[in-house]
């Protein structure tokens, strides 16, 4: 007797960012009063590089209160108790102790708020890859739920960060801080990720590290740039053929996969490294389509080759001849119609929270997406429904993830509430002398310049004896 045969329907879940919530420091260093300080043109901080403003931290708060206060809007905003979370992640560079995890403090805080053993229940670990990390935490907590581990409970993915350098450094002027919390669940309101086409590289490289005990990074500053944008066009690489293979994309002649990608939300160090990645991908992209034969008429000049071809990093940089040439096209293909259009309409909107911010490591892609969000929907001539954001996270040492998820109806809900100003609330401007005294570690906690309420704050670090040497202590401040 043959068995009857037996359909396997599938019904996949949509898994994605429900809500997110930031949290941004309230002193601030402007660009001209940097500038001055250092001898250096404003206009390359303003144009050269798009930075403003940098947010830093004051002498009671670190990357723990700062994911702390983050949290806690995401949860108050949501409306949630502690039962609904499962998971509480962590992605930061900014570690406070080789061993014990953010996590714990920030579960310390919130059952300050919420009450003792209050998320005994979840669970959650601190992740480290310089600024992706975050992008592999929420991955990671995607597939926790659509594996159905989470026993209907939501994962709150934190990413938080203090991006500082040496004074008098070339990554000086590339600072900030700040945290963005997001609520990863089923059926979310904000943006589903598409299913099966995260892609990631990895190589060891020394573009950007900070040795144990180091407080400031070491920067192969130029280096990093270029590792940067080939290290995302390798994951876009290995994206492209799984979006193709899993046909999710179905490509046309002439047409390319940046032409699928409504809008771009890419790791932004500062501002103009945004449009650096947006210029990178369309040229590997168009290069060989008919349409850059219109580029190309346009521009008036040949995209220039390198001849030497053994195509390291170094070999690039130290071909002159070749970078002055690729940096006179770069810029040619900058100002042409064709690049101006896809920056304005998919990239733009993601960059200005970064220039009044700064660099916020793992959350700075992050913080680019709730601008992208904020600013394309006050724009209000167009509706983001169904529209699909693909995303280039990267991070020194190095890795890159790629992937892309499609904006939800619900997504107005959310959006409408948003606005960046009054959400980081009134800032002070720091003389250059109160930035560098902090910068140097020259006060305490107790000695802060604001006295924040309703925000965690970190009250003092080291007991008394030494087996409390390296105690943290944290309070909510009313
Ligand atoms: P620099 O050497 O000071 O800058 O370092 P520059 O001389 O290259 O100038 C920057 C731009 O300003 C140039 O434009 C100049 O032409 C322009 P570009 O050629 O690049 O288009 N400029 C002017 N524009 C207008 N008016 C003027 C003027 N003068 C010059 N008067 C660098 C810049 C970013 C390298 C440095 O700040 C640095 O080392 N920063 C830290 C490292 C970094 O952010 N790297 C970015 C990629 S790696 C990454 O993103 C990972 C990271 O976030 C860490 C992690 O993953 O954890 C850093």
């Amino acid at each position: 007797m043959s068995l009857p045969s037996i359909t396997t329907v599938y019904i996949y879940m949509h898994v994605g960012i429900d809500d997110l919530a930031i949290y941004v420091p309230k002193l601030y260093v402007d660009y001209k009063d940097f500038a001055i300080a250092r001898g250096i043109e404003p206009q390359k901080l303003e144009y050269g590089l798009g930075i403003r403003k940098m947010a830093l931290v004051d002498a009671n708060q670190d990357p723990a209160c700062m994911a702390s206060n983050a949290c806690l809007k995401l949860i108050q905003k949501n409306n949630l108790q502690p039962e609904d979370i499962g998971r509480i992640y962590i992605a930061t560079e900014s570690g406070l102790d080789e061993s014990k995890a953010m996590n714990s403090f920030v579960i310390g805080m919130l059952e300050q708020v919420y009450g003792e053993s209050s998320f005994e229940h979840a669970g959650g670990i601190e992740c480290k890859f310089a600024c992706v990390s975050g992008s592999y935490a929420l991955y990671d907590n995607a597939n926790w739920i659509r594996a159905e581990e989470n026993n209907k409970k939501s994962a709150i993915v934190i990413v938080s960060d203090i991006a500082k350098y040496d004074i008098g450094s070339s990554g000086e002027y590339t600072q900030g801080a700040g945290a963005v919390a997001m609520l990863i669940k089923e059926n979310p309101r904000l943006l589903t990720f598409d299913r099966k086409v995260a892609s990631t590289i990895i190589k060891n490289e020394y573009d950007f590290y900070r040795p144990i005990g180091k407080e400031t990074p070491l920067v192969n500053g130029n280096y990093s740039n270029l590792l940067y944008l080939i290290q995302v066009k390798k994951a876009f690489d290995s994206y492209k053929e799984k979006t193709i293979a899993t046909g999710l994309i179905s490509l046309k002649d002439g047409e390319s996969i940046t032409d699928y990608i409504d809008f771009f939300s890419v790791h932004l160090p500062y501002r103009k490294m945004g449009e650096k990645a947006l210029i990178y991908l369309l040229r590997h992209e168009w290069r060989h389509l008919p349409r850059w034969k219109n580029v190309i008429n346009e521009i008036g000049i040949q995209e220039p080759v390198q001849k030497d071809a053994r195509g390291t990093i170094e070999s690039v940089l130290s071909d002159t001849e070749f970078m002055k040439a690729d940096e006179k096209f770069r810029r040619a293909f900058a100002k042409s119609t064709f690049y101006h259009e896809v920056f304005e309409k998919k990239m733009a909107s993601s960059l200005e929270a970064s220039a009044i911010i700064g660099n916020l490591y793992t959350a700075s892609m992050y913080m680019g997406f709730r601008s992208l969000l904020e600013f394309e929907y006050k724009k209000k001539e167009r509706d983001l429904d169904g529209k699909r954001v693909g995303f280039g996270s990267y991070g020194s040492g190095s890795s890159a993830m790629v992937f892309s998820g499609i904006i939800q109806p619900e997504y107005k809900d959310i959006v409408k509430q948003m606005n960046l100003e009054e959400e980081i609330g009134p800032r002070i401007r720091l003389s250059i002398e109160e930035y560098e005294r902090l910068h140097g570690n020259g006060r305490n906690p107790d000695d802060s310049i604001i006295h924040p309420h309703k925000e965690f704050i970190l009250m003092k670090v080291g007991g008394t004896t030494a087996d409390k040497a390296g105690f943290r202590e944290y309070n909510y401040a009313n």
